[in-house]
């Protein structure tokens, strides 16, 4: 595993590109064994988890190319419901496979996906959405076994709007033989884009973006094309990155709306944000301002993804901003990293008090997951001297070409 070394202090500046979303990409690959044909993905970053995603599904027997960033799966023959473990348990979201190889197979088998480095990660609202359409699930020896029993639809009622327990509630009852109504549905912009790809492929799902999604089961879906959304999280942290250095950014291929709550804390901020069509501007503050109060919330509330982000933006606030998670029980492995580099945060339970100070300075510091890590990256864009991340492998399961982007807006970073 390499270290990213950066020589912190150099404003971004300049134009980039977005990368496409890897929480779309992932279920949209789930949802190409839904059919007995041919599915053309579009704009799928390189990762890790699209690697992994890419390896159930020919495990499964599905023939997979890729070229550049468009990969198709053929899968035509589909001999293997069960997945291995070690395949698993490379990625957390490996789950999104339960819903549609259960539709398309009749049954499927899956190691439970467990803790991850956010904390526990409970599927007890997938399994209870499954069994109300007519889904037989049970669990033993850390594995998951499903069955179509009476595979009708039905109403479901999530209590907690999960997307991944809506995605799979859709990839399973787009092949029902009834009815499917879902309320208190994730409104995330990914199950949008679930959503469409779905209906590309014949199926019958309206309501997505809303709390209530309805799903009328069809006898058969066939491959089709698809290019996934903008990732709004990359999104997010190019533009906390131009914020924090001080520096002035266009992003190119973006979705503004499915940054509203991150682009309205930048505003409070005191950064100059513009969006116009597919791009969105920015322009730092003289000083970072800070925010009095910030709650993660399901969309369209503020993304959990993006919190590391904006905290490590708020360590140079000209005050003290409080952020609190709601999501996650344990999101705030970054701040202990952060104080290195000269950061003064106190975190207590779901709350970060950020106390703002007038510079951060480089420092060894070790990423613990994806967004946290990237969170180090951006603070060494911004600290004084140099800055060296470990654990960089987390940051590859979500970022194609944070390097190579950031090289060309200005920064002075490598890989080592
Ligand atoms: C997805 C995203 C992840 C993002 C999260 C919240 C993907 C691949 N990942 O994850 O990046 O941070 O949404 O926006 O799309 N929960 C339960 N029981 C369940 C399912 C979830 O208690 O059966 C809890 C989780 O522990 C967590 C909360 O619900 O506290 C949110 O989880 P969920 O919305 O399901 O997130 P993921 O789909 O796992």
């Amino acid at each position: 595993m390499y270290t990213i070394e950066i020589t912190g202090g150099h404003p971004l500046c300049g134009s980039t590109l977005v990368q496409g979303a890897k929480n779309s990409v992932l279920p949209i690959l789930a949802a190409t064994v839904l059919c007995e044909g041919t599915s053309v993905i579009q704009g799928c970053p390189h990762l890790e988890d699209v690697t992994c995603a890419l390896e159930i599904l020919e495990y499964a027997g599905c023939r997979c190319r890729r070229e550049g960033n468009t990969v198709t799966v053929d899968a035509s023959v589909l001999r293997e419901s069960r997945i291995p473990f070690a395949l698993m348990h490379k990625m957390r979201s490996s789950i999104t496979f339960l819903g549609a190889m259960t539709a398309r197979c009749g049954r499927a088998e899956m190691s439970f996906p467990g803790g991850c480095e956010l904390g526990p990660r409970p599927i007890d609202l997938h399994i209870k959405a499954l069994k109300e359409i007519g889904i037989r699930v049970s669990e033993r020896g850390g594995c998951v076994r499903a069955e179509l029993g009476d595979f009708s639809g039905g109403r479901v009622h999530l209590d907690f709007p999960s997307v991944g327990a809506t995605e799979n509630l859709m990839m399973a009852a787009v092949l029902s033989k009834g009815e499917t109504v879902l309320t208190n549905a994730a409104k995330e912009p990914e199950i949008c884009d679930l959503q469409n790809f779905l209906n590309k492929m014949g199926a019958r799902v309206q309501g997505a973006g809303t709390d209530e999604i309805r799903i009328e089961g069809v006898p058969r879906l066939k491959g089709t094309e698809h290019r996934v959304i903008p990732d709004r999280i990359v999104a997010a942290t190019y533009l906390c990155a131009g914020a924090m250095t001080g520096g002035r950014l266009e992003l190119r291929g973006a979705e503004p709306e499915h940054v509203g709550a991150v682009l309205s804390v930048l505003r409070d901020a005191g950064a100059k944000v513009e969006a116009k069509g597919d791009r969105i501007f920015l322009a730092a503050p003289e000083r970072i301002r800070p925010v009095k109060l910030l709650r993660t919330m399901p969309y369209p509330g503020f993304p959990t993804d993006a919190q590391a982000l904006v905290t490590a933006m708020l360590t140079l606030g000209d005050g003290t901003s409080m952020v609190e998670e709601t999501i996650f029980e344990n999101r705030f492995k970054h701040c202990g990293e952060l104080c290195r580099m000269g950061a003064d945060i106190t975190t207590r339970g779901r709350i970060a008090v950020i106390r703002g100070v007038p510079r951060l300075t480089g420092a060894r510091v070790e990423a613990m997951e994806l967004r946290g890590g990237a969170a180090l990256v951006i603070a060494g864009l911004a600290a004084e001297g140099v800055t060296e991340v470990r654990g960089t492998s987390h940051i590859d399961r979500g970022y194609d070409t944070f390097i190579e982007d950031m090289q060309a807006l200005g920064a002075q970073i490598t890989k080592h």
